[in-house]
């Protein structure tokens, strides 16, 4: 299999004529997920701070012959965001809303030594972010009954297995409530009764400027769940409000 095409299961038209909008969607996990997404047909909303980055990887996206546009937005802002919607128009009534923008944790990282400062640059978009953007585009999926949000946290979130054991304290602690906050979110929804599904993803170590050049998979395998996620047919048997990775269900 082409190594960066993990999703050769999905139709190729999964996703005609929906919108999405992925936050991180300039470079990294985001940008392959938005390249994917792109692939199944939806129209793609790339989102960064930086918005020659996200204007270039939607013309990146475009050349390739799928339906793309860039726009430059920090999520930690919430009048930002508001400016991200009214900048949009047809496109701001989004289908499928992928939340992976997302900073690390600076060098000096333990919670005793995290400064304010430092705290609230994570939080503002680890967390803050999520919710501003959740807040912006998620009613109209919850008046439509019909939407998918994917959260994009990590396993340093977990509160088992490699999560929450010390170190990258604001990091970690954004990601555990960003797990918190989708569970939330999910049940206050019904839990996919009333058609919009709430997920949250471990993308495991990837090669991105975030995960460095030697992390064991690259970009779009760690996309690929992500990307399953918001493609994937609603049923009464689709499980949701959950934490996944690889497909799989894994413990908060
Ligand atoms: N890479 C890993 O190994 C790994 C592992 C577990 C979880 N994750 C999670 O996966 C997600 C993507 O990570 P990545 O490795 O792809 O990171 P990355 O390569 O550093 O890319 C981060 C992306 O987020 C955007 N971004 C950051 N802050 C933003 C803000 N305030 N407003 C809007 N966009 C913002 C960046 O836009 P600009 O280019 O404009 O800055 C960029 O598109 C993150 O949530 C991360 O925590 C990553």
């Amino acid at each position: 299999m082409d190594p960066d095409r993990v999703l050769d299961d999905i139709a190729p038209d999964a996703l005609d004529g929906r919108v999405v909008l992925v936050t991180g969607g300039s470079r990294g996990i985001g940008y392959a997920a938005a390249l994917e997404l792109g692939r199944l047909g939806a129209t793609v909303v790339l989102v960064g701070r930086d918005a020659a980055r996200a204007e270039e990887a939607a013309s990146s996206l475009v050349d390739l012959g799928h339906d793309a546009v860039g726009r430059g937005c920090d999520v930690a802002f919430a009048p930002a965001v508001a400016r991200l919607r009214d900048s949009l128009g047809s496109l701001a009534a989004v289908d499928i809303l992928v939340c992976a923008a997302g900073v690390m944790s600076g060098k000096t990282a333990k919670t005793l030594r995290t400064s304010s400062e430092e705290w609230h640059r994570v939080m503002g978009t680890n967390l803050d972010g999520v919710h501003h953007v959740v807040s912006v585009f998620g009613p109209g999926m919850a008046e439509r009954r019909d939407g998918r949000i994917v959260n994009v946290s990590a396993c340093l979130g977990r509160m088992s297995g490699p999560g929450t054991s010390g170190g990258l304290a604001a990091y970690r602690v954004s990601k555990a409530a960003v797990n918190a906050y989708t569970k939330n979110l999910a049940a206050e929804l019904g839990n996919g009764r009333r058609g919009v599904l709430v997920d949250v993803t471990c993308p495991a170590h990837c090669r991105t400027d975030m995960g460095g050049p030697d992390a064991p998979r690259s970009a779009a395998q760690g996309a690929a769940t992500a990307v399953w996620l918001a493609a994937r047919p609603h049923d009464d048997a689709t499980r949701t409000g959950l934490l996944w990775e690889d497909r799989e269900v894994i413990p908060w």
